[in-house]
C-alpha cells in the first residue's frame, strides 16, 4: 500500500538516529533493520545487543508483525533491560506504517 509507506516513512524519522534500511544500511546507534519481518531477535552479526534481545533471539524468537507491534508500543517493557532508548509509537496505524516502510525499503 503505497499511501502506507509514505506514511512510514515519516514515523521512521523518529528511527533513523539510531536506525538505518536500504541497500546501503549499516549498523549505527541500533542495528540495520533489513528484512526484519522474519529474522531471529538480535541477529544482526557484529551489533553488541542486551542480554534481553541476545536470549531471546538464543530461544529463537523471531520478528514477526506481532511480536515487533508489541515491542515498538513498548520497548522497554517487552524487553527489559534493552539497549534502546525509545518511549515507543503511540498508535497502531503509526506502527502498522513504520512497519510497512522497512519491509520496502528492504533490499530483496
Ligand atoms: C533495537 C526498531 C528507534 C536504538 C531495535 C530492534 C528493532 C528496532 C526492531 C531489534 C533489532 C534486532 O533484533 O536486530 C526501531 C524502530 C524505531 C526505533 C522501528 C522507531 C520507531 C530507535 C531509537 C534508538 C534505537 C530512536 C536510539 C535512541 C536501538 C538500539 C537497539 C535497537 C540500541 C538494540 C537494543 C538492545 O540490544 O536491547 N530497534 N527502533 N532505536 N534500537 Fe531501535
Amino acid at each position: 500500500d503505497p499511501a502506507l509507506v509514505e506514511e512510514g516513512a515519516k514515523v521512521f524519522r523518529k528511527c533513523q538516529a539510531c536506525h538505518q534500511v536500504g541497500p546501503d544500511a549499516q549498523n549505527r546507534v541500533g542495528p540495520e533493520l533489513n528484512g526484519l519481518i522474519g529474522r531471529t531477535v538480535a541477529g544482526v552479526d557484529g551489533f553488541s545487543y542486551s542480554g534481553a534481545m541476545q536470549s531471546a533471539g538464543e530461544d529463537g524468537v523471531i520478528w514477526t508483525e506481532e511480536h515487533l507491534a508489541e515491542f515498538l508500543a513498548n520497548p522497554r517493557e517487552t524487553y527489559q533491560g534493552t539497549k534502546m532508548s525509545f518511549a515507543g509509537l503511540r498508535s497502531e496505524d503509526e506502527i502498522a506504517a513504520v512497519t510497512a516502510y522497512i519491509q520496502s525499503e528492504s533490499p530483496e
